[in-house]
């Protein structure tokens, strides 16, 4: 076995994503989950700020202790309303928890056209995600995000979070994201995340770009 990456998450889906990645380079990925309310997040407006702020909390808590030589992974999401500031951002579970998807659409409810590609300008938006991993005081930052906008409906059916009212913009052959209107290969048709299958949307995936761009910078274990 390679050597080991504890990975800070009380979620399973995200640990499988990111065995898919890192197995294969030899790093053999597990969960490190601590009693709740052990990690405070600060108040900030940087995701990379709030999971370097989760690091630095959880490296006691590494099955070795501060000493390990195991590594330790954080990775941290959000979604940015352009015509919000870029709210809901470092609070979107906080308010995907408490106005919810509803709540969101009202708060645009001023941003109404008939032409679709006027609407997907006045309500863009971008998932964002930021992986950190800490390697014995060395740290790996990687960014990804997946530009697109509110829809003026709530689609549910798969996904979870803000997926019943986000809808990515398409993608060309290469997977690169492409501007409001256009058309690529690689397209939900206007519908939000919601309303397309689970591997429809693994391709636009802010998680998997930034775990890429964390991988791409790690040497072999
Ligand atoms: P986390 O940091 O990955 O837990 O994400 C924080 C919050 O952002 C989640 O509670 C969701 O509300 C929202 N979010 C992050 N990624 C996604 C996504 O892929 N789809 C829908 N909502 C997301």
């Amino acid at each position: 076995m390679g050597r080991k990456i504890w990975f800070l998450t009380g979620n399973l889906g995200k640990v499988e994503e990111a065995r898919e990645h890192l197995t294969p380079l030899g790093y053999d990925v597990n969960q490190l989950m601590v009693p709740k309310d052990t990690i405070i997040e600060p108040q900030s407006d940087s995701i990379t700020e709030v999971a370097m702020a989760k690091i630095e909390q959880a490296k006691s808590h590494l099955p070795g202790g501060n000493d390990s030589e195991d590594m330790l992974m954080i990775e941290d999401a959000g979604l940015f309303i352009d015509a919000l500031s870029g709210f809901p951002g470092v609070y979107s579970s906080y308010v995907h928890e408490t106005i919810g998807c509803d709540g969101i659409i009202k708060l645009l409810s001023h941003l109404i056209t008939e032409d679709s590609i006027r609407l997907a300008n006045l309500r863009s938006a971008q998932f964002r995600a930021v992986a950190v991993l800490w390697d014995n005081g060395k740290v790996y930052i990687g960014n990804g995000h997946c530009p697109g906008y509110i829809s003026t409906k709530i689609v549910e059916g798969n996904g979870f979070g803000y997926d019943p009212i986000f809808v990515p913009y398409d993608l060309d052959s290469d997977g690169v994201s492409l501007l409001a209107g256009e058309y690529g290969e690689v397209s939900t048709h206007g519908s939000p995340f919601g309303g397309v299958e689970v591997n429809i949307k693994k391709k636009f995936s802010h998680r998997s770009r930034a775990l890429n761009d964390l991988f791409n910078q790690l040497p072999s274990a």
